[in-house]
């Protein structure tokens, strides 16, 4: 087969970059200097990113820039965000400065239990099987230990294992649904090491019964591994005013902008559609802190999603409400986030993210984030229904527009200018620069 190689893993980096050269790019000297243009000039550094995983060969950067003025719970923050898209810095930080003179944002974490399932087939009858489970169950825990030693200190650990009788939904199958505490640590390796050892404790276990030792009442284990989703570890974040203190430069009008922005929510919380595109601009915030604090987007993004079907209908995962002249906008999110383990200790940047954010405990964190969502949120809707999204939008987008036309300082500044006071399109930017140049 062309274009395929075995071992390359085995291969040094910069074998690996030669064989990518020679395989795909016909100027490469070109691609090996943008390669080797992102590495990084401490090599000690480098070397770090290279480890984060296999087959590096550059680093691919996003911008970390922060949104300041979050007041939580009367603390105010400067939260990190990693993101690419232009306006979103600029909506978090717009929205938080309007909730800062209105009270700022109230969180809570209601719940922080995470799960983990040993997923099983077993064709025997369900009273055997429960009563073994009943009777093994004090040893699933008990073989964990030199798993949950220090998780336990700390006041963590397995919180309970139930079976499952799933047979219904697929025929023979079983679970061990296991719940879990783990602090300030997102938890999956904790969580699938006791789990698989959970899986070991009970196939061997069950061997010593005569019962699911034949070949038709076997217990077969498929597999052990976390959940990502945790809709029992739960933040909530609201903000709220009377509705004559909306009025603002942007509103002048409270009341009509709280009943168009109430009906936008509630159009987010009947239509899929909306809902989708909704929530996106929830997990703009979401996912830039997130990703700024080392925590997994992923799990995060797949968990958050699925708690907004979990009634069978995909909807808003924020609401609002107005009543007796008060204006309320709130969120509650799943999320499994951590501040010690994974990349948090180790990634540069992401310990300058927990510095700037004075040293968050996992439940500071998910009300950290949980704001960001709920804030880019507010600021999207707020556009949306006032503006439109294109004005704030096209003019950060701006800079992108004249940086793919590589236009100088001097030109940049001229239009930067020039679009204060005009609508920005790409082609009224493609066709100012023109004009600028001289070329039209
Ligand atoms: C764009 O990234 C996000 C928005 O589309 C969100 C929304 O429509 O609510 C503006």
């Amino acid at each position: 087969m062309p274009n395929t190689i075995s071992g390359f893993s085995k291969l040094s980096k910069s074998e690996k970059i030669e064989w990518l050269l020679n395989t795909y790019f016909t100027d490469k000297d070109k691609a090996r200097s943008l390669v080797q243009g992102y590495w990084n000039s401490d090599d000690k550094l480098q070397k770090l990113h290279d480890e984060f995983i296999e087959n590096t060969i550059t680093n691919y950067y996003l911008p970390l820039g922060v949104a300041p003025n979050f007041l939580i719970n009367e603390t105010t923050y400067t939260i990190p965000m990693a993101i690419e898209e232009s306006s979103v810095i600029a909506a978090a930080s717009k929205a938080a400065k309007f909730w800062l003179d209105r009270g700022g944002f109230k969180a809570k974490v209601l719940s922080t239990e995470k799960i983990g399932q040993v997923h099983f087939i077993y064709n025997g009858a369900y009273d055997k099987l429960k009563a073994f489970f009943e009777f093994v169950k004090p040893k699933l825990i008990k073989e964990t230990a030199s798993i949950t030693k220090n998780m336990e200190r700390r006041g963590g650990g397995v919180l309970d294992i139930e079976l499952r009788n799933k047979s219904e939904d697929l025929p023979h199958y079983f679970q061990l649904h296991a719940t879990f505490e783990t602090l300030d640590a997102m938890g999956a390796n904790f969580i699938n090491s006791c789990l698989e050892q959970f899986a070991t404790t009970f196939k061997t276990e069950a061997l010593q019964f005569e019962y699911f030792n034949s070949e038709e009442q076997n217990i077969t284990i498929v597999m052990s591994i976390l959940s990502n989703y945790v809709p029992q570890c739960l933040v909530r974040a609201e903000v709220s005013c009377k509705i004559e203190d909306l009025k603002s430069k942007d509103i002048p009008n409270p009341e009509t902008f709280a009943q168009k922005f109430e009906q936008a929510v509630r159009i987010a919380e009947v239509e899929p559609y909306r809902a989708v595109t909704h929530n996106k601009g929830i997990m703009n915030g979401i996912d830039a802190v997130v990703l700024a604090t080392g925590n997994d987007f992923r799990a995060v993004e797949a968990g958050v999603h699925a708690y907004a079907a979990k009634d069978g209908r995909y909807t808003s995962l924020t609401h609002c409400s107005i009543e007796d002249g008060l204006f309320k906008f709130s969120i509650e999110i799943p999320l499994a986030l951590g501040t010690v383990g994974g990349l948090t200790r180790l990634h540069p940047l992401v310990k300058f993210s927990m510095d700037l954010l004075q040293q968050p405990t996992a439940k500071n964190l998910m009300q950290i984030v949980a704001v960001a969502g709920l804030a880019q949120n507010f600021a999207a809707v707020k556009s949306l229904t006032t503006t439109g999204i294109q004005e704030g939008h096209m003019k950060m987008h701006l800079m992108n527009i004249l940086n793919q036309f590589e236009a100088t300082e001097t030109e940049k500044t001229t239009l930067v200018t020039h679009f204060k006071t005009n609508v920005v399109t790409h082609s009224a930017v493609v066709e100012a620069l023109t004009k600028l140049r001289g070329l039209d």
